[in-house]
């Protein structure tokens, strides 16, 4: 998880290298460093590095103002604790004992212990209990005055998963990095490159990208770069140019990026649909590596994914399921992964992964791909690891998303399994071409559709039902059929940002134990949508009721039933029922969002999280 960011050139990398660690802050803020070389009394070179406990905030202080020197080349870095503690000493960047070696990485070096163990024995004094700071250290003993020859020596001794940045304080304009499975990717300025976990850490500078390949070695001065492969032979590729505009790494005049992205969800979808869903009704889904003829013979489906990327997943099978009568079979990665994999020719994977760098979402996927199944990769980051990693590609076009609280991604995500769904149902004959034209109409209307929710009074209304609501200890969650992936994503989506216990369940399980947990006054949420089961939804209501809880509804506008029933209703647009977890799911979004924001939390931070889970 971690971002990390080097840059080498003409300007003062002070600032570009603090503006690009606020922008990778997502990625992970419970410390962060900077190392910049400069001159030193003797007229040569040294680092002047910065570590701190705590977000970017105390970095800024920490590091002052510009102390006046001219620095060379900078990296930057701000972490999410995976070994070793939050302190100081744990921040990165780490050194080398003469410090002329300093490095920032990103990942894990699984054979760390080893490797520390065996240059303790040659006499070398660890600063601090991270994995990351063998790297200086290995580095330094093969240097031999070529810093990207020593990256590419020590690049076979290391286990793991990893991508890191090192500079040289005897090569002031140089930076080498290396990645093997965790992001990393160059942007290539006028007179300048950055190095970066991602590319919102330079978007505001430069939009052209190079991304790098397992093992392999990048060397970037000021006009210059150069790739090695592991065998020490040169590479060569192009830049590409990039689609996002910086604005997206802006707030925009928003108080937090969760908020605003709450607010794009209209655009994102609407760009996911794209020239995917033509005026005609039909859709174009290329990029999938199965044509037409392929795609109808498919008879099973696994999605895998986590979090609430998973909740996109459950969606998508009651939509599969229903238009296009194929059986889905869906499972949070870190389980898929370790169990007997039973997919195999025929069988298509999906891996739904905004960030494209989950890493037990990609093990997942090469789980399936090794068995032969054809894998594909509904991922929001063109070039991320899953889309290398897969046989086709289905993009979400959310744009950049920032808040550690996925939003946009997920809404994206459900959109573009229902065009997978859709496709599906027609090729399969499983659906009437009426039918089939009616829903693409209805995929068509939904931008607008949540646009005008999102313009009207109903977010005000929810923000006052969550201040009503904010000092509870616990919140239960019920919801059936397409209700049940709503409910999880509503609990999860409190949870993680206001840090109040929930539970989301069916609401028919409800009586086999989750009922014992309501008393006088206890508050559940329940996704009473119009539909086929909104008969059912409402007798478990009663059951909660009769046990003294107080009843949150999110209900279709325009039900005149509810309100009896009910003793706060959240409305969400009218949608047919198989489309309203696309709609049902932004009050409870929006209800997470003002329940934190009442309690007075860091919502685009909320404590232990990080954007992207690069680790197992
Ligand atoms: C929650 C959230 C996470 C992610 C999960 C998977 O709001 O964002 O649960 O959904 O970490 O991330 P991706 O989709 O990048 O694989």
């Amino acid at each position: 998880m971690c971002g990390i960011i080097g840059y080498v050139g003409t300007r003062s990398p002070r600032s570009l290298i603090l503006d690009g660690l606020g922008r990778l802050e997502y990625r992970g803020y419970d410390s962060a460093g900077l190392a910049l070389l400069v001159g030193d009394d003797n007229g040569g070179r040294r680092f002047a590095t910065t570590r701190t406990v705590g977000n970017l905030e105390r970095l800024l202080e920490a590091a002052g103002a510009d102390d006046g020197a001219h620095a060379a080349l900078g990296l930057g870095h701000t972490r999410w604790a995976t070994h070793g503690r939050v302190t100081q000493e744990n921040a990165h960047p780490h050194a080398s004992a003469d410090e002329r070696v300093v490095v920032v990485m990103n990942g894990i070096i699984e054979n760390y212990q080893r490797l520390r163990s065996e240059l303790q024995g040659q006499g070398v004094v660890f600063r601090s209990e991270t994995d990351a700071e063998v790297l200086p250290h290995l580095i330094a003993r093969h240097y031999q005055g070529d810093l990207a020859e020593a990256v590419r020596e020590v690049l076979p001794l290391l286990g793991g998963h990893f991508a890191f940045v090192v500079a040289h304080a005897d090569e002031p304009e140089r930076l080498v990095a290396a990645r093997r499975e965790c992001p990393l990717v160059v942007g290539v300025g006028e007179g300048e490159h950055f190095v970066a976990s991602a590319i919102p850490a330079f978007l505001r500078e430069t939009r052209e990208v190079m991304t790098l390949e397992d093992d392999e070695v990048v060397s970037v001065t000021s006009h210059g770069m150069q790739i090695f492969d592991a065998h020490g032979g040169r590479s060569e590729r192009a830049p590409h140019t990039v689609e996002w505009d910086a604005d997206s790494a802006e707030k925009s005049g928003y108080p937090t990026f969760m908020l605003k992205e709450i607010h794009e969800q209209p655009s994102a979808l609407w760009d996911t649909l794209g020239d995917r869903l033509r005026p005609d009704g039909s859709i174009e889904l290329d990029g999938l590596g199965l044509d037409e003829a392929a795609l109808a013979r498919v008879e099973r489906i696994h999605i895998v994914a986590c979090g609430t990327s998973y909740h996109a997943g459950l969606v998508g099978r009651y939509l599969i399921e229903d238009w296009a009568r194929v059986p889905v079979n869906v499972e949070v990665a870190s389980e898929y992964r370790y169990r007997t994999c039973l997919a195999g020719p025929g069988d298509l994977v999906l891996g739904v992964t905004q960030s494209g760098e989950t890493a037990d979402t990609l093990a997942a996927m090469r789980v399936a791909r090794e068995r032969g199944a054809h894998v594909v990769a509904l991922t929001n980051v063109m070039g991320s690891q899953a889309t290398r990693d897969a046989d086709g590609v289905l993009y979400t076009r959310a744009g950049l998303e920032i808040g550690v609280a996925a939003t946009k991604t997920h809404t994206a995500q459900v959109m573009a399994l229902a065009l997978l769904a859709l496709t599906l149902g027609r090729l399969k004959w499983a659906i009437t071409e009426a039918g089939a034209l009616d829903l693409a109409d209805e995929l068509r209307r939904l931008p607008e559709v949540l646009e005008t929710y999102l313009a009207s009074s109903a977010p005000d209304d929810v923000g006052a039902v969550a201040r009503r609501y904010h000092d509870r200890p616990f919140f239960l969650y019920l919801g059936r059929h397409v209700g049940v992936p709503v409910c999880f994503e509503g609990a999860l989506k409190l949870k993680e940002i206001s840090y109040i216990p929930t539970e989301a369940y069916p609401a028919g399980e409800m009586k086999h134990g989750p009922i014992a947990l309501l008393e006088e006054g206890s508050p559940v949420v329940v996704v009473a949508t119009d539909g086929h089961v909104f008969d059912k939804v409402i007798s478990n209501i009663q059951e909660v009721r009769a046990r003294g809880a107080r009843v949150i509804a999110v209900a279709t506008e325009g039900n005149q039933e509810i309100a009896g029933h009910a003793d706060e209703v959240l409305w969400a647009p009218r949608v047919p029922a198989l489309l309203s977890p696309l709609t049902a799911v932004v009050p409870l979004q929006l209800f997470a969002y003002e329940v934190a924001q009442a309690l007075g939390l860091n919502v685009d931070q909320p404590r232990n999280l990080a954007k992207t889970v690069t680790v197992e």
